[in-house]
């Protein structure tokens, strides 16, 4: 049994303009232990397909299909629920990390009681506890600053605050949501070290969303692509990388800068991504693909296991270059 099960996810919100159908149909699986990208352009549903498995989706959004974390099913459990597995079982962090931390609460009272309120810990031992986190997470001289606020922290270190903060009840599920788009590239390169070493120390599953596939490579064990709220393609990075299999990625792939080929000048998918509530009748990417066959605007392409790869495309396979 997987850890974090997906089958045929649907996400689906209500709005005065009709209904917005975010996520279509998803489907993967992700072990103990391993790492997998979902990358994709802004807006094909990579946030979504996300908050519907840590119920977080908002007031006017419904999913349906199969959740299971570790066997337990997602989609039916209350808040309540929620609340218990959220923090010890799974964890989610965010591109902002005040969308996770409070700006009024010194972090050593906010680390506290999360601790507190999970492991029913005392004051004293939580605040031991956070300051080893912080330290794992290298904020310099935790001991003394971990009675600071957040706004006395930079970017990059609230970043890492908050990811001490979703580590502390050592989940066995980290999902984190575009962690270093808002910070610089040294910055970013040195959080993406960070959450490696995490899964290497605490054996932490991640989920990393990023529309950057550059972040991806050298991280994560496999790479799933998502447009228009359906995956395209799922296989090992490496194998992604080296052979993509569906034009999409191969798009993707043309506009990320590789320093191991001479490729020339990067190229950007042309177009706009598909309207979520009115999507087309075929595929998804149709519209922006350089590849038309008769039926790819008429008949959405299943999603199909080539060994260790799936892909969903009417192209045949060894043709996408
Ligand atoms: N509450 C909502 N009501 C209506 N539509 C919504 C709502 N939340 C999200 N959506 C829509 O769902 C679609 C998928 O959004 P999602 O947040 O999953 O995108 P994403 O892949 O994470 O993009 P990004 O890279 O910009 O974060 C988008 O079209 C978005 O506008
Ligand atoms: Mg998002």
């Amino acid at each position: 049994m997987s850890l974090l099960e997906i089958e045929d996810l649907m996400v689906t919100f209500t709005t005065a303009d009709g209904d917005v159908h975010a996520v279509n149909g998803v489907s993967f699986n992700i072990d103990k232990g391993e790492t997998l990208a979902i990358v994709g352009e802004s807006g094909s549903g990579k946030s979504q397909t996300a908050f519907a498995a840590m119920g977080l989706l908002a007031k006017n959004g419904r999913a349906s299909g199969v959740a299971r974390f570790d066997g337990k099913d997602l989609l039916s459990m209350s808040q309540r629920e929620f609340n218990k597995i959220r923090s010890k079982d799974m964890a989610m962090i965010f591109q902002d990390p005040m969308t996770s931390l409070n700006p009024y609460l010194r972090v050593s009272d906010q680390m506290a009681e999360v601790l507190m309120l999970h492991n029913g810990v005392s004051k004293k031992a939580a605040i031991t506890e956070a300051v080893r986190m912080l330290d794992a997470v290298r904020i310099p001289d935790a001991r003394a600053r971990v009675t600071m606020y957040p706004h006395e922290f930079s970017g990059g270190m609230r970043q890492r605050i908050m990811i001490a903060m979703s580590l502390l009840c050592e989940p066995r599920l980290l999902i984190a949501d575009e962690p270093t788009t808002a910070l610089d590239v040294t910055v970013q390169a040195q959080i993406m070290q960070l959450l490696g070493d995490i899964r290497k120390d605490f054996g932490t599953a991640v989920i990393l969303i990023t529309h950057d596939l550059g972040v991806v490579a050298g991280f994560c064990d496999r790479t799933l692509v998502m447009y228009g709220g359906q995956v395209m393609e799922e296989g090992s990075t490496d194998d992604i990388f080296a052979r993509p299999t569906h034009p999409y990625t191969s798009g993707l792939l043309k506009a990320v800068p590789r320093l191991d080929k001479d490729e020339g000048e990067l190229v950007t998918i042309s177009g706009e991504p598909p309207d979520m509530s009115n999507l087309p009748q075929g595929c998804p990417f149709s519209p922006r693909c350089p590849v038309q066959l008769d039926r790819c605007s008429t008949q959405r392409p299943a999603l199909e296991t080539f060994g260790d790869r799936r892909r969903a495309c009417h192209l045949p396979i060894n043709e996408v270059t």
